[in-house]
């Protein structure tokens, strides 16, 4: 029977000790399966294997889109680039998109190259990551909930209770990527084959799903957005208006768009397959070459063996 190896990884900060507790619950489902369960701690875009021994990297919604540094949005003059904005938008100036896409990139291509060394030669990596659906990802559906937050800061601020300089200041470390984005990445960073890349469409709210009244459900969902994003925000308005942003301000204007159209929670599956080395790949080719086989039939000889 085969043994299976698995690691699970997590930041540090992550709860490994329930986790472990729950794998009795998880082994009595599986009597028949000889597997082994490590954790480990660190950060994805970042080394935390040992080289080449990993045979499948799976990843489910691991939040790529969670940049591992704000942008950098000021002017020469440290001015605010996207005053009244926390995310791209319409009217955010191009150098507001580039920055993002730039941090996107970088701790993407970092992801890739580490899971590259820590990987054999045709494993796989399987990721499961949120995305979105247009070219542009200033179009309104690619912004949302983030121009409703902007807004909801704006009228707060517009009351008087805080500082203006502060909430200009906040930009979330926060990007979704097109699929095109993400197979351009790969590409470039270059160790891995796209085998399959798709961009899924779910409803995840709005006036299609289900009876419940909207009202409690935008409250719900800003309360779901407030655990995300509290700890940011708290670093640029007081405490004692959080209640009121998300509660209230937020709150409606979610439940306004949820009331017009159901929401879309849009993923992107990407599969890869970690690509031959070179000089390998030279003498392989001739090899099927000279036996008259295809390449693709060798491609798989290979593995296998
Ligand atoms: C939404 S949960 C996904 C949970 C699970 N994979 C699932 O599909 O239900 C995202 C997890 O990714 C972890 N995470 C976020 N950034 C990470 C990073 N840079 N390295 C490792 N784990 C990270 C978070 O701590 C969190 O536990």
């Amino acid at each position: 029977m085969p043994e299976i190896q698995f690691y699970l990884n997590d930041l540090p900060g992550n709860d490994f000790n329930t986790l472990f507790k729950r794998l009795t619950e998880f082994r009595r489902n599986y009597e028949g399966l000889s597997f082994f369960v490590m954790g480990t701690p660190g950060s994805f875009i970042e080394r935390i294997f040992p080289q080449n021994c990993m045979h499948l990297i799976h990843s489910s919604y691991s939040e790529f889109h969670w940049l591992s540094q704000f942008p950098l949005l000021t002017t020469a003059e440290g001015l605010p680039l996207n005053k009244g904005k926390i995310y791209i938008s319409e009217t955010s100036p191009p150098e507001v998109k580039e920055a993002y896409l730039a941090q996107f990139q970088e701790d993407f291509t970092n992801f890739l190259q580490c899971r590259s060394k820590e990987t054999v030669v045709g494993a796989y990596l399987v990721l499961l990551l949120n995305g979105r659906q247009s070219a542009d990802p200033a179009i309104k559906k690619s912004c949302y909930p983030w121009e409703s937050l902007a807004k909801a800061i704006s009228s707060l601020v517009s009351e008087g209770p805080m500082e203006e300089e502060k909430p200009d200041d906040l930009n979330l470390p926060y990007y979704r990527a097109s699929q095109e984005e993400v197979q351009q990445i790969v590409q470039q960073e270059g160790s891995f084959m796209v085998e399959h890349i798709e961009t899924l469409v779910l409803d995840v709210g709005g006036p299609s799903s289900g009876e419940e009244d909207p009202c409690i459900r935008a409250k719900k969902l800003a309360k779901s957005v407030r655990s995300f994003t509290g700890s940011i925000l708290q670093h640029h308005l007081r405490e004692e208006v959080m209640d009121k942003l998300y509660g209230e301000k937020f709150a409606y204007l979610i439940g306004e768009n949820m009331s017009k159209e159901p929401i879309k929670g849009i993923s992107i599956i990407l599969v890869l397959r970690k690509l031959y080395q070179q000089a390998l790949h030279v003498t392989f080719c001739m090899f099927f070459y000279e036996s008259s086989q295809t390449y693709k039939h060798g491609e798989k000889g290979l593995l296998s063996g």
